[in-house]
């Protein structure tokens, strides 16, 4: 199933390493990260697990509950989690969804057959507290993601929810942001008195509200 930007995301129930869940109702009034590892006891999976588990204090301050995924059965997980302690330095202290039976993977369309029909690419779904949607990205296994630009671009889809900006390329939290098209010099006059610098009359830069 294609999942697109904005839509509701499918909802699930599924095991996990902390017990059985219902996707939707476990990420209650949260933002959510939904990520698919291809497989369990593999070397850049197991790097990745260990990031995360890090972070895991940064998707908190972002109220971002984060789940992982793989193809793998429960008791698989809790074994490789004692690898990825050992040699990581972090055990996951997030739930893992055992999928043996590729019920969410097929769901999330994470199974992607001209890359492998065994193991699930490394799809990652932001998911708003509307539960729609917000992101998402998609890597080959041999390439492990970039979890801090994960937490980046969480904090700008964060940000442009609740202040109607836009925020430019490579921004990061502190950044000065952009005045989105849509408003107006009238009203921008209203929502940033304090000015903002015209480069060009659709590129209106301006400090970070909020901050
Ligand atoms: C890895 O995590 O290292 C990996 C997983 C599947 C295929 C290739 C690499």
């Amino acid at each position: 199933m294609t999942i697109r930007l904005g839509d509701v995301v499918p909802d699930f129930e599924a095991e996990t390493t902390e017990g059985p869940i219902k996707f939707h109702e476990w990420l209650g009034d949260s933002w959510g990260v939904l990520f698919s590892h291809p497989r369990n006891f593999t070397p850049v999976c197991t790097t990745e697990l260990g990031q995360v588990a890090r972070l895991k204090p940064e998707f908190d301050r972002r109220n971002v509950k984060v789940i992982g995924l793989s193809v793998d059965p429960l008791a698989a997980h809790d074994v490789w989690a004692a690898d990825i302690a050992e040699t990581q330095g972090y055990a996951p202290n997030f739930p893992l969804i055992a999928d043996p039976d590729r019920k969410v993977a097929d769901l999330y369309d994470m199974i992607h057959p001209n890359a492998s029909d065994t193991m699930t690419v490394r799809s990652v779904f932001v998911v708003g507290p509307d539960k729609k949607l917000k992101l998402s990205l998609t890597y080959p296994a041999s390439a492990g993601r970039n979890f801090d630009e994960i937490l980046r671009v969480i904090d700008s889809l964060q940000l442009t929810a609740t202040y109607g900006v836009a925020t430019p390329a490579n921004w990061k939290d502190g950044d000065d942001v952009i005045i989105t098209p849509a408003v107006s010099d009238e009203a921008a006059k209203e929502k940033f008195p304090q000015g903002w610098k015209t480069l060009k009359p659709y590129l209106r830069i301006v400090a970070q509200p909020g901050k």
